[in-house]
């Protein structure tokens, strides 16, 4: 394989360009929509630090690794799959990686896309004032209403699909590229002013910071220890080929592992200041930090309709909230465009149509499970909530699980290492043990811990 290789796709014009765009995918949604509310449904502290240390001992080293497979052999996941196990001397089966990456990004991004239209919803909510002076009573009834309402719902989660197909569609290096420079700064800057607001409330530090931040383990299940893991890789868009797809798409001479603790990094504290920033408010409006999807919705806007400015920040907030959830919603889909592109031979354009709609329709499903189809279960869980389940819980950490050992073990050592290019031989052991021992074994032991064998 020669260093020159390039994606047909482009390249990032920069390294600060890629590591935009990599923040761009990681934070989103999952940092500020749903930590806050799995958080809150799994008792706090105790939750929050398994979550800390996966992003460190799990997500990290397999981020790195992610990168790496994708820029050696700069295609989609599938073939970079094919191409990698070749060029290692490994089976082929390894593609089928690419193949579940590929349709775990179509089923996240099929209830990524309604709830990110919630969040637009919110946009015009708080622009035409709803939020004004409200109670927590008004903003639940407002939330209650919205959810019960299919139409609303259905033409939202369209709107998004149709503005993630027009950025994917132009190629994930040039509308981007611009927007996530201005977007994320902005979204960092707002979320600290909100944590400020929540500073003023008496008992911000007794009931908003311990919750989050003192642990109680007897309040952790065994499955809240699998969605704390499983938020790792959801949290750094690990496990589906979307780092992959990419890191395909990074300029040779960039330090991989340097990248990844600031993308990391930055995803960690974003998630962090919405939890310091939502908790105090949820606690002083009396409200149940176990409300689920709903919590930032049944919050913030108290906080909006009440504080001076509110009006506008309420505004900005959820502005750049949809901007977040754009810039990782078109992370999730371009795996598949670039695979219809590279091995289906379609035009950008008509892979965007086709893998959008497919996304479009499937986001039917999580619709209706807030309102037609609420009581319809499978195994005790609505359509949106086996989703989410067997995507985050399960999909992305058998797709970071197979990552690691085909990194770890099935690459050659000289090409990781020349690939991954670490400023000294310790960081390089210290990866490898990670790679190839904890961070498999942690995701074996966690789903050994839930199906009760251990
Ligand atoms: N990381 C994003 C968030 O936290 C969501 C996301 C984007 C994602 N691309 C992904 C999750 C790929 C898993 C895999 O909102």
């Amino acid at each position: 394989m020669t260093d020159t290789k390039k994606s047909i796709h482009g390249e990032w014009s920069s390294r600060f360009a890629f590591i935009l765009a990599a923040t761009g995918s990681a934070v989103g949604l999952g940092n500020i929509w749903k930590f806050p509310y799995i958080t809150g449904e799994n008792g706090g502290g105790a939750f929050v630090i398994v979550y800390l240390l996966c992003v460190l001992l799990i997500g990290v080293p397999i981020m790195m690794a992610e990168t790496m497979l994708g820029r050696r052999s700069r295609q989609n996941p599938i073939n970079t799959m094919i191409t990698l196990a070749d060029e290692a001397g490994a089976d082929k089966n390894w593609h089928y990686l690419g193949w579940m990456g590929l349709i775990a990004g179509f089923l996240i991004l099929s209830y990524y896309s309604v709830i990110a239209g919630w969040a637009s919803a919110y946009v015009l909510k708080a622009l035409t004032g709803s939020f004004f002076g409200a109670d927590a009573i008004t903003i639940k009834a407002l939330f209650d209403d919205f959810m019960a309402s299919p139409m609303q719902l259905a033409f939202w989660h369209s709107l998004f699909m149709l503005a993630t197909m027009l950025v994917v569609v132009r190629g994930v290096n040039t509308g981007l590229e611009k927007a996530v420079r201005f977007l994320m700064p902005s979204l960092f800057i707002l979320l600290i002013l909100m944590v400020a607001y929540a500073m003023t409330f008496d008992d911000y530090y007794d009931r908003g910071i311990k919750f989050l931040f003192t642990p109680d383990f007897s309040k952790l299940t065994g499955n809240g220890v699998l969605t704390a893991m499983g938020h790792a890789f959801f949290t750094l868009s690990l496990g589906m080929g979307a780092i992959m797809i990419y890191g395909s798409y990074l300029p040779k001479n960039v330090s991989i592992a340097k990248t990844v603790y600031l993308i990391a990094g930055t995803d960690t504290v974003v998630a962090l200041l919405a939890g310091i920033a939502i908790f105090p408010i949820v606690f002083a409006a009396g409200l149940e930090p176990a409300a689920g999807p709903g919590l930032i919705f049944q919050t913030l806007p108290i906080a909006f309709g009440n504080m001076t400015g509110g009006w506008l920040f309420g505004i900005l907030f959820f502005v750049m909230l949809v901007f977040a959830a754009l810039s990782s919603s078109i992370s999730l889909i371009e795996p598949a465009v670039a695979w219809l592109v590279e091995n289906k031979d379609m035009s950008r354009k008509q892979a965007c149509i086709w893998s959008g709609s497919i996304t479009w329709l499937l986001g039917f499903g999580t619709i209706f499970s807030f309102n037609l189809w609420s009581e319809f279960k499978i195994f005790d869980k609505t359509v949106f909530q086996l989703l989410d389940y067997l995507t985050a819980n399960l999909m992305l950490p058998i797709g970071g699980f197979c990552i690691a050992v085909f990194a770890g073990w099935i690459m050659k050592q000289q090409h990781t290492e020349h690939e991954l290019d670490m400023p000294n031989a310790l960081s390089y052991q210290i990866w490898q043990i990670l790679i190839r021992y904890v961070a498999p074994s942690a995701v074996f032991l966690v789903f050994l811990h839930v199906v009760g064998v251990l």
